[in-house]
């Protein structure tokens, strides 16, 4: 694949991850309190240094229909990596995975020194305006614990709405949790809602 342009809000850029986000990465993933409601426990350096190389692998094996892309989330106005997200609509590409053809699947990160100012939600918008836009999706769902409720409350913001939900019993990732799949619609995001619609992605793309 073509390399990809990073995407840029009023206050963020998200640009692909690359090996030189490992030092923040471990910051992110191996934070107690960042990671709580995401399915895995607090990483190890060298964990977090392997999750990096396999998103970094999925990255390079994407295609513009079989994708898997990690990004940063920068700050900037200081160029501080504050969180990743990652846009994804196979876990192994350039293989198909098991979504139906024009759904993809959206998740954030960011640090919780960072919380509260809305950079959480300037992320998921601009990426969901990069799926819908950029890769001419028709579906995203997210993934999320019920007891999250800073992300639901994101999700709703946007305009997600509960698509499915999930027993503590079918929880796959070994935290025992209920969750809920959200889904956001095309339709739905086109008649609104406000945010999400002024991220510009940097650069031209195929
Ligand atoms: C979920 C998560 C990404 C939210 O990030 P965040 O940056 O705190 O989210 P926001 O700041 O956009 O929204 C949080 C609140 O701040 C408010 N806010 C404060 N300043 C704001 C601003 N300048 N602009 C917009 N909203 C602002 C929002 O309205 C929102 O209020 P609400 O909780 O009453 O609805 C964050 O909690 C996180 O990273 N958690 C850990 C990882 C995780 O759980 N990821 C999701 C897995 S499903």
């Amino acid at each position: 694949m073509q390399p990809l342009s990073s995407i840029v809000t009023e206050r963020l850029e998200l640009r692909p991850l690359t090996e030189a986000d490992a030092d923040a990465l471990r910051g992110l993933r191996g934070n107690p309190d960042a990671v709580r409601f995401l399915s895995h426990q607090p990483l190890s350096a060298g964990k977090t240094d392997q999750l990096l190389a396999d998103l970094l692998t999925r990255a390079e094996r994407s295609t513009a229909a079989c994708f898997h892309v990690g990004w940063a989330v920068v700050l900037r106005s200081s160029g501080a990596m504050i969180g990743d997200g990652r846009t994804w609509n196979t876990a192994e590409p350039p293989l198909p995975g098991s979504l139906p053809d024009r759904y993809a699947s959206l998740g954030y990160l960011l640090h919780p020194d960072h919380h509260g100012k809305g950079y959480g939600t300037e992320t998921a918008a601009a990426l969901v305006r990069w799926l819908f836009t950029e890769r001419g999706i028709d579906t995203i769902y997210a993934g999320v614990y019920e007891a999250n409720t800073p992300s639901r409350r994101l999700l709703e913001r946007l305009g997600f709405v509960r698509d499915h939900y999930f027993t503590a019993n079918q929880d796959s990732h070994g935290k025992g949790l209920a969750s809920w799949r959200y889904r956001l619609d095309r339709a739905a995001w086109s008649a609104g809602p406000p945010y999400g619609h002024n991220s510009t992605p940097r650069g031209s793309r195929r």
